[in-house]
């Protein structure tokens, strides 16, 4: 009996030792194309209010420590996002702070500068300036770098000044970089060309909740671009109906008098 155990162990062995250079091998070929994370869209719908609300969660509990949306209020933001007062003031609105007051960080300026060395920028206009996309690749190219003052840098703003702040959730990364031929001025030189994330320390959220919860982020700060741009989509569906009814009775009153004519 005791035999036959240690002859299947010393088999399985056998067998794992096999394999194992074959993963190796699939692995190195499986290298094949590098991930295009410059080609990521964000998916977001400004006209789905239950993300805009999960959102604007996102936003207060990961961003608002730093960044402000100063040409947004507490008030326009609920009526816009369905929230009611009493959910306003449980859950959004700082101690202190009014629903009709815009929505400030409380990150002191000179505190930023010491710990950051710049300022985290006022979000309201992030995404006409930069594009839902642009932030969307941003949050999810965070990796770890240990030469940085962050101990993280960023695909999309290298050297980003901002710490890889929602790590916790996304978890930890690092980035695989291979080395490219490439021709400067007539000589080949090479160039260190990003190739895939491998994840060191998984977070909270799995691959797919992850991205959800940024393009939430992502499409609270693209209303929060342009709050008008909820309403002016529902009115639009509305005129568009107008002017479809208003051309049919124009057409059977031309059809009218044209029958005197004739
Ligand atoms: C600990 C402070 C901190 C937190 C928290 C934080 N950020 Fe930042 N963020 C920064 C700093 C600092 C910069 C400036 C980066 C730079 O220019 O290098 C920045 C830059 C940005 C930018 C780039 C703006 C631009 O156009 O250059 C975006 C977008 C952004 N943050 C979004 C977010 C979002 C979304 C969250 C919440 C999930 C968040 N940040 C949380 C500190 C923070």
């Amino acid at each position: 009996m005791r035999n036959a155990a240690a002859m299947r162990n010393s088999a399985l062995l056998v067998l794992a030792l096999l394999f194992t250079p074959l993963a190796f091998a699939a692995e190195g070929e499986g290298a094949a194309a590098p991930v295009d994370w410059a080609s990521w869209h964000a998916g977001n719908e400004v006209s789905n209010t239950a993300s805009l609300q999960r959102g604007a969660r996102n936003f207060f509990n990961y961003c608002a420590g730093c960044h402000s949306l100063k040409y947004l209020r507490y008030s326009r933001l609920a009526s816009d996002l369905r929230i009611t007062n009493a959910q306003l003031q449980a859950n959004l609105l700082p101690a202190g702070v009014t629903p009709a007051d815009y929505i400030r960080s409380s990150l002191a300026a000179p505190d930023a500068v010491a710990w950051f060395g710049k300022q985290p920028p006022d979000l309201s206009l992030a995404a006409r300036s930069r594009g839902p996309d642009w932030i969307s690749r941003f949050l999810r190219t965070f990796y770890s770098d240990p030469a940085s003052p962050t101990h993280s840098n960023n695909l999309q703003l290298p050297n980003a000044a901002m710490p890889a702040v929602l790590s916790d959730l996304e978890g930890v990364k690092l980035a695989v970089f291979r080395n490219v031929e490439v021709m400067v001025d007539g000589k080949p030189s090479t160039e260190k060309s990003f190739d895939h994330f491998v994840t060191v320390l998984p977070g909270q959220l799995n691959a797919a909740q992850y991205e959800a919860f940024v393009r939430d982020t992502v499409n609270f700060l693209d209303y929060a671009g342009e709050p008008a741009q909820v309403e002016r989509r529902s009115i639009g569906v509305w005129v568009v109906l107008f002017l479809l009814v208003f051309t049919w009775f124009a057409w059977l009153l031309k059809k009218e008098y044209w029958k005197d004519v004739h």
